[in-house]
């Protein structure tokens, strides 16, 4: 994690500005604005610098009217009217799941480059989110786990992180609208070559494993990659803007009394441009022809 000061994002950025941010997002991977008392669509604007927005789907809420532009995905727990959501809100149920480690989106055949969050209202307890370094968490395994690893793919279903946390109140549209997407194990990033896992609850299967031996290795997988010296844990502060890589960290929200007190934050989410697999082969492809790494997809 790092902090950028003295920037301000309601402005408009220069390209060297923008650059000096996007070398310290590639490096560091979790970056810290504070006192970014930022509208939504200043949100929208900076996220868009760093690639096309995913927009928030409605698929597990038909219905449902937004509180926020759809450009944003609301992760607050109040309605439309700004009330705290009801216990029984589909939304604060489903919402539930991201106390789980996970990655944004992996869960889509191209999966999330970055996510953007702003805090807006914090709870006087808890509340805070945690970010793990899966590159320092690759870097220590031990060497003969990297070759069991190696060239393993992994089925991504978002209704398997919100089964685990016990709800499955979605119907066949919307089971049909996201469908489990498949993803590498191991990711390499094609400028550096550095290697990272790329996990998340969402992870319901890897190929040549039964589900049980697959679960058993994902959860050892997430313990090992969330122990404290690869994690960071983020206080949250009004004015707080942080910019995680999906691709290299995994996040999980650590919780609060949700039932009383409101907390009010906005995520805004960033594609990335292809499937981790179709990347991983593009990789081998480019290295075969001797060209180890250094041409950029981002
Ligand atoms: C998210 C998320 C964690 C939190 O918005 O993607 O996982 O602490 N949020 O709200
Ligand atoms: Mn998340």
């Amino acid at each position: 994690m790092a902090e950028i000061s003295d920037i301000d994002l309601t402005k408009t950025l220069s390209d060297a500005q923008f650059k000096a941010i996007k070398v310290n997002f590639d490096e560091h991977a979790v970056l810290l604005f504070r006192n970014q008392l930022i509208g939504d669509e200043n949100q929208i604007a900076f996220t868009k610098l760093f690639g096309p927005i995913i927009k928030n789907t409605n698929y597990h809420r038909p219905g449902e009217i937004l509180r926020i532009s759809d450009n944003l995905s609301d992760v607050s727990n109040l309605d439309h009217n700004g009330k705290l959501l009801p216990p029984d809100s589909g939304r604060r149920l489903h919402s539930r799941a991201n106390r789980l480690w996970h990655t944004d989106a992996s869960f889509k055949h191209i999966p999330a480059r970055c996510s953007i969050l702003t805090a807006h209202e914090v709870p006087p307890l808890g509340g805070n989110t945690a970010f793990a370094d899966m590159r320092a968490a690759y870097d220590a395994l031990a060497d003969q786990q990297k070759v069991e690893l190696e060239g393993l793919t992994a089925w991504h279903s978002i209704f398997h992180s919100r089964e685990k946390m016990g709800y499955t109140d979605y119907n066949q549209a919307a089971r049909d609208e996201v469908p489990p997407a498949q993803q590498v194990l191991v990711r390499t990033n094609p400028v550096t070559g550095r290697k990272s896992l790329y996990l998340a609850s969402h992870i319901s299967s890897i190929d040549g494993m039964t589900d049980d031996a697959a679960q058993e290795l994902v959860d050892a997988l997430i313990a090992h990659a969330t122990q404290p010296q690869f994690v960071y844990e983020h206080e949250w502060r009004v004015g707080d803007l942080i910019v995680w890589d999906n691709r290299y960290t995994m996040h999980r929200a650590m919780g609060h009394d949700d039932m009383n007190h409101r907390r009010d934050m906005r995520r805004s989410t960033v594609s990335d441009e292809i499937n981790s697999i179709d990347l991983q082969k593009r990789l081998i492809i480019e290295l075969d022809k001797g060209k180890p790494h250094g041409y950029s997809t981002n």
